[in-house]
C-alpha cells in the first residue's frame, strides 16, 4: 500500500512567507480583498493569529484572524467591533486551487475556534461576499455552522458582503 500525500504541516506565517501569501491572496481577488505586501504585511502585524498550512514546502493555505481593538479601518471588521466586545473575526482564508476541497479549510478553522476558545472569545465572526457571488464560501461557512447576522454593502457600494458569526 502506498501512502496518500502528507497532510500539510500548520504554522504561524513569517515575513519570508509573506511573497507567497501575497501571490495566494491575488489569485483569489475578489473573493478576498485586493492587497500590497505593505498592507499585507501591516495585516499580519495586527493579526492575533496568522497561519499558513505548507505541503511539499509550498503554500497550500492561510488565514488571518483579527481579535478586538485593532487598528484595523475594514467596514467589515467595524461592523463587528461594533456588536461585540470581545470576538474572533478571520479577516480572510484562501486556500490553494490544487487543496480546495480537501478539508484543508475546516482544519484552519478548527484551530481558529481552538484560538477563540483559548481567548476566552465567545464568537468567531467572517464574511462572504453575495455581489460578486462567492457560493462556494457561503457553503463552506455555512457547512461549518455559520448564520447570517446581517448584510452590508461596502467599498462605494460596489461589494455586498454577508455577515456571519459562529457562537462558540
Ligand atoms: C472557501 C474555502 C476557504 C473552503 O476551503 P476548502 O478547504 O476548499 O473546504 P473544505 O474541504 O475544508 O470543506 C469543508 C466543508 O465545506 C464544504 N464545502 C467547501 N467548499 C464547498 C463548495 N464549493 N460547495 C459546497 N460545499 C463546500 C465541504 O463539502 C466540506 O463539508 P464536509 O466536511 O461535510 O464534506 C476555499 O475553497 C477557498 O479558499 N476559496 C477561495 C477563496 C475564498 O473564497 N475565501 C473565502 C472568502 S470569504
Amino acid at each position: 500500500m502506498t501512502d496518500g500525500p502528507a497532510a500539510p504541516r500548520l504554522r504561524s506565517l513569517a515575513e519570508s512567507d509573506l511573497d507567497e501569501v501575497l501571490q495566494l491572496n491575488q489569485r483569489w481577488v475578489p473573493h478576498v480583498g485586493s492587497l500590497r505586501f505593505d498592507s499585507l504585511a501591516e495585516l499580519v502585524d495586527l493579526a492575533e493569529l496568522a497561519v499558513g498550512a505548507f505541503a511539499d514546502g509550498e503554500l497550500a493555505g492561510f488565514v488571518v484572524v483579527l481579535g478586538p481593538g485593532a487598528g484595523y479601518a475594514s467596514p467589515n471588521y467595524r461592523y463587528f467591533s461594533a456588536r461585540h466586545r470581545l470576538f474572533t473575526y478571520v479577516d480572510r482564508i484562501a486556500i490553494a486551487p490544487r487543496a480546495q476541497g480537501t478539508g484543508l479549510g475546516r482544519v484552519l478553522y478548527e484551530g481558529v475556534v481552538d484560538h477563540a476558545r483559548g481567548v476566552g472569545s465567545p464568537v468567531v465572526c467572517a464574511e462572504v461576499n453575495l455581489d460578486p457571488p462567492n457560493p462556494g464560501s457561503q457553503a463552506f461557512h455555512e457547512r461549518l455552522g455559520f448564520v447570517e447576522v446581517g448584510r452590508q454593502w461596502t467599498y462605494d457600494d460596489t461589494v455586498q458582503v454577508q455577515m456571519l458569526e459562529l457562537v462558540l
